[in-house]
């Protein structure tokens, strides 16, 4: 159903809500990517989005409110930095992990003692929780390991004959999810980076951490996740994809290095390159994420240009680095995930050593 994104129609809204209302899947935009909802007080509901996601029932879903008060409701205590940060950053792309209320159904937190919950920054989102007049569980609306939707089209390209309805309000404007921040320890503990940057929290808090994971060039241990997103394969193009990491002079050298052996072992290559670079590369397929030196402009990006390799006949793409800060933390962080950390690291070094042995050889 196409509807209004800055009006939405109230008769779409209450379509959309009778569904929610009788434990049915609706999917919805929100600033970030797009969500599969479901009445988060409903167990059945809830279940019905693991299953139409195909994603582990050990995987919470973040619980989406359109007003403060149901906070108070959904969590146990609500600590003066869940305030603080709830008046400065909602509606917006900031998650709060709080410890959780015995109002909320034990499959909404995969068992755990606490609740993801955020208030999105969209006004369909807003208009259909308040007439589905329930918080609204909601992952994003993808094929688990797939790339998050940014569009209508791609929650159809997924779930297809899977959910009830889909409200498409257009693109969304940020790109990639919200930044997922746990309250139930201290200091505050960045669990995903997104759409809040660390440096804004850090600005509002004084005292926060990333967790050591959010960066992390490895798979996660199991027991040291403390998100169980953390753990699961994610954002995953069909194609294999190897991230370059270092400097921008070094990594263009290392990916052309690279496009030549996977060349030579008979691979069809793709790269994810950026305005400034995209030139460099002679191979089957470039894309370009947009300027490296506009990083909201890249991650509103990411998600799209990852699908659209699938539609390409490519076995491989090598993808460039982009700054770990702003928006540029969230990317690095779901790209380093998409490669399952096959990360190659292009130093300087290795450059001058190789122009050393040209020059010698
Ligand atoms: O922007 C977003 O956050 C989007 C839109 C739809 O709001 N939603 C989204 O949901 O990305 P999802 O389910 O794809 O990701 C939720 C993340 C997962 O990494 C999950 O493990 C984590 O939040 N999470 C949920 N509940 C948690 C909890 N109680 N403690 C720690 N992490 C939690
Ligand atoms: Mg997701």
């Amino acid at each position: 159903m196409k509807i209004n994104p800055h009006k939405p129609e109230a008769t779409k809204i209450r379509v959309a809500a009778e569904f929610i209302k009788k434990g049915g899947l609706v999917a919805f935009p929100t600033e970030t990517v797009y969500g599969l909802g479901a009445d988060a007080l409903n167990p059945k509901a809830v279940l019905a989005l693991f299953t139409a996601k195909k994603r582990p029932l050990d995987n919470p879903p973040i619980v989406h409110v359109e007003n403060v008060d149901d906070v108070y409701k959904l969590a146990k205590q609500v600590p003066p930095e869940a305030e603080l940060l709830m008046k400065r950053f909602w509606p917006g792309p900031l998650t709060l992990v709080l410890e959780r209320s015995a109002m909320v159904p034990d499959v909404t937190v995969a068992g755990l003692s606490t609740v993801a919950i955020r208030m999105p920054k969209n006004n369909v989102a807003l208009a259909l929780i308040r007439e589905s007049r329930c918080p609204i569980a909601a992952p994003s609306a993808n094929l688990a390991g797939k790339p998050s939707p940014t569009t209508a089209q791609h929650v159809l390209d997924d779930l297809n004959g899977r959910i009830d309805a889909i409200l498409d309000g257009g693109a969304t404007c940020i790109g990639v999810e919200s930044t997922v921040l746990d309250l139930s320890v201290s200091p505050p503990l960045v669990l995903r980076p997104g759409g809040t940057s660390f440096e804004a929290l850090k600005q509002a808090l004084g005292d926060v951490k990333l967790h050591q994971f959010v960066a992390a060039e490895e798979e996660v241990a199991i027991g040291e996740a403390r998100s169980p997103g953390m753990r699961h394969k994610h954002y995953a193009p069909n194609a294999k994809l190897i991230l370059v990491e270092g400097s921008v002079p070094a990594v263009v050298e290392k990916i052309r290095e690279l496009i030549a052996s996977c060349e030579r072992e008979g691979s069809r290559v793709g790269v994810l390159a950026t305005d400034e670079t995209a030139s460099k590369y002679e191979v089957d397929v470039v894309k370009s994420l947009g300027s490296r030196f506009n990083l909201d402009a890249v991650a509103q990006n990411l998600f799209r240009v990852l699908r659209e390799f699938d539609a390409e006949s490519i076995n491989v793409i090598i993808a460039e680095c982009v700054p770990n800060e702003g928006l540029g933390l969230a990317v690095m962080n779901r790209l380093r995930k998409a490669s399952g950390y096959n990360i190659v690291k292009a130093t300087q070094l290795e450059n001058q050593d190789r122009k050393l042995a040209r020059k010698f050889s």
